[in-house]
């Protein structure tokens, strides 16, 4: 549904939001499981780190311009989710809000800088 024009990457945006969604479906549960929680936390910040190093890759690879400004949106939000998911403590009430607003976050970057590339990688392919 994402258009990075990379199929791999497209299909990991999809997988980053399914574990989004079990994280929140996770704490939504009155009574969870907190080491449950924390293997699925730090899967995901796994999965996210893995996710940007590979995208960061792909750009370089392409002689992208923006390389540098898109792996710097990538750290700042890689600390975000890291911050964020560590410090809730357990039943923390503000979680479930929490994760939507990073949920938020991560769909907003595919929707700006992911695009950007997908464009510009479109635009080079159709040539001038
Ligand atoms: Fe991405
Ligand atoms: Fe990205």
């Amino acid at each position: 549904m994402h258009k990075f024009n990379d199929q791999v990457t497209d299909a990991e945006h999809d997988f980053i939001i399914s574990k989004f969604n079990d994280l929140c479906e996770i704490v939504a549960l009155e009574d969870y499981d907190q080491p449950a929680r924390e293997e699925l936390q730090g899967l995901f910040l796994h999965y996210t780190s893995e996710h940007f190093s590979r995208e960061e890759a792909v750009m370089r690879a392409a002689g992208y311009p923006y390389q540098a400004q898109h792996a710097t949106a990538h750290a700042n939000m890689q600390d975000e989710f890291g911050r964020v998911l560590n410090a809730m403590p357990v039943g923390s009430p503000n979680l479930q809000a929490d994760l939507v607003l990073l949920r938020q976050m991560f769909l907003h970057h595919i929707l700006t800088y992911d695009e950007a590339y997908g464009e510009w990688l479109a635009d080079g392919l159709r040539g001038p």
